[in-house]
This record gives C-alpha cells, sequence and structure tokens, in this order.
C-alpha cells in the first residue's frame, strides 16, 4: 500500500467533504431518527458517507470500506485494508449547533491502523497520524503525553455515567469526578479523543462507542503515547460496540483500576 498517496488522498477527499459540510449549513437538514429519539442522522451524515465511499472506491475498489450510516457493503472481517468512517461525529451538535463535530477515518490494514484523521470541520483544524511518523493538528507536530497525577487531569465524561445506567457503578464515578482538576463533555467523541492526543484533556471515557467512533484516534493516540482500551483493559473493539476510554499513560490503568466498576 502507497501510505503517502493514500495519505495525500484521504486528506484531500475530507477536505473536500468538510466544504459541502459547511454549505450544507444553509439549507433545510432532513433529519431521522435511528436506534431511539436522540439517535439522530441527517440527509448530509448519509451524503456525506456515499461522497467518500464514491472517492475510495474509484481511487482502488479492492478497499473495503466500513461507515456508520451502512451505505456500503457489510464487513466480514478486518483483513485486508479496511477504511472505518464517521461521516459527522457529533450529528446532534451538527443539526443544533452547527459546530462541535467532526469527520473521522481510520484505515486499518489487516487489523492494524495505519492511518488515523479526525476533522474538526468548522475550526478546519485536522489531526492527523501515520503509524511510526508522529502525530500532527494541521502543520504543528504533537508532543508526546507527560505524565501528570490523576487530581490534576481534566477528564471527559459525560453525565449520564455518573447518574445510576445500566452500565457502570455511578458511585465510583463520582468518586472519580471529585478527585480530578475538572470535567467536560463535548458531545462527539471523536473531538474528545482529539482533545486527550493533544494534552488539551487527560482521559475520555464512554460505555458505548463504535467501530466509527475510535477507528482514527486510536492511530494518532499510538503516536502521541496516549492509551486506548476498553474498560476492562482490553485491546479496543473495531468490529462491534464496547466500552472505551483513552488516557494519559500514567492515569490510565489507576482510573480502571480504583473508579470502574462495570455492571
Ligand atoms: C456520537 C457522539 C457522542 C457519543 C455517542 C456517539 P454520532 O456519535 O460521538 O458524543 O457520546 O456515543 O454515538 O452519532 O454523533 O456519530
Ligand atoms: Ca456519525
Ligand atoms: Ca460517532
Amino acid at each position: 500500500m502507497e501510505i503517502t498517496a493514500i495519505h495525500e488522498f484521504t486528506i484531500k477527499i475530507i477536505h473536500e467533504a468538510g466544504e459541502r459540510i459547511r454549505q450544507s449549513l444553509s439549507e433545510k437538514l432532513e433529519i431521522d431518527t435511528k436506534a431511539n429519539a436522540n439517535d439522530l442522522v441527517t440527509n448530509i451524515d448519509r451524503e456525506t458517507e456515499l461522497f467518500f465511499i464514491e472517492q475510495i472506491h474509484a481511487y482502488d475498489p479492492a478497499f473495503k470500506i466500513l461507515g456508520e450510516e451502512g451505505m456500503g457493503e457489510p464487513l466480514e472481517s478486518l483483513d485486508g485494508v479496511v477504511w472505518i468512517i464517521d461521516p459527522i461525529d457529533g450529528t446532534m451538535n451538527f443539526i443544533r449547533q452547527h459546530r462541535n463535530f467532526a469527520i473521522s477515518i481510520g484505515i486499518y490494514v489487516d487489523g492494524i491502523g495505519k492511518l488515523g484523521y479526525i476533522y474538526d470541520v468548522m475550526r478546519n483544524d485536522l489531526y492527523y497520524a501515520i503509524e511510526g511518523q508522529g502525530a500532527y493538528m494541521n502543520d504543528r507536530q504533537l508532543e508526546r503525553l507527560q505524565p501528570l497525577p490523576l487530581h490534576e487531569a481534566i477528564i471527559g465524561i459525560n453525565a449520564t455515567w455518573v447518574t445510576p445506567n445500566r452500565y457502570i457503578e455511578h458511585n465510583k464515578m463520582i468518586d472519580l469526578v471529585h478527585h480530578v482538576r475538572g470535567t467536560r463533555s463535548y458531545g462527539s467523541a471523536t473531538l474528545e479523543i482529539a482533545s486527550v492526543v493533544c494534552g488539551r484533556m487527560d482521559a475520555y471515557m464512554s460505555m458505548r462507542l463504535s467501530p466509527w467512533d475510535i477507528a482514527g484516534g486510536a492511530v494518532i493516540a499510538n503516536e502521541v503515547g496516549a492509551i486506548v482500551s476498553n474498560l476492562g483493559n482490553e485491546a479496543i473493539n473495531l468490529e462491534e460496540q464496547d466500552t472505551f476510554i483513552i488516557a494519559n499513560p500514567k492515569i490510565h490503568k489507576t482510573i480502571i483500576e480504583q473508579y470502574v466498576d462495570l455492571k
């Protein structure tokens, strides 16, 4: 696989898709619900995914594509070159706020992350990494994360996990929130991951993320020394939904061992 050529091609189509999304904000969106009333999708999510599939298949028809909106072929395995795409991550923000949403792409070869991208569409900030070549935010190389104690950490966590829920013992999450320096919640998993790889936040966790929420970010994380895993401290799952944490290496194990009690 010609990594440099694919990287240039990917940046080009991400910027084109971003421009189409920005243009769409002046038109009326068609909004539907998926799994529940708060799980939203728009015509632009679908059109963006379709745009990527057409462009990628025109580049190389052998590339396999897993997209959130299911506009591609069903994926049977991670063998070969697999593109894992979230055309708009943070659809609720896209609809309601017209900001704080991203395009995310991870490119894997036989299950190994080779290229990762998170594009903050309204800020025009592209976070990306090529395996073994460091991570970047636009033209700036990102530094490897510096260790810090948990009580100085800012963690990304959705308020749901600090209230009674069916996934995790919420009282321990309350202890964690009390212990750390601060919490944030942006409503876009990929932008929260981007905040951790840049060192603006020190951890982000969720009880249910899908492969397209984490595939791009995981490649970038590896290049700055951020640890990604599920909340059982196992390798991330790119074939189905799972729990997820990305954290500064100094606090990853402590959060899991002292504060995570899965039901
Ligand atoms: C969602 C966002 C949200 C996270 C959800 C995701 P979507 O992605 O990343 O922050 O909490 O779990 O499903 O549906 O906007 O692509
Ligand atoms: Ca999405
Ligand atoms: Ca998503």
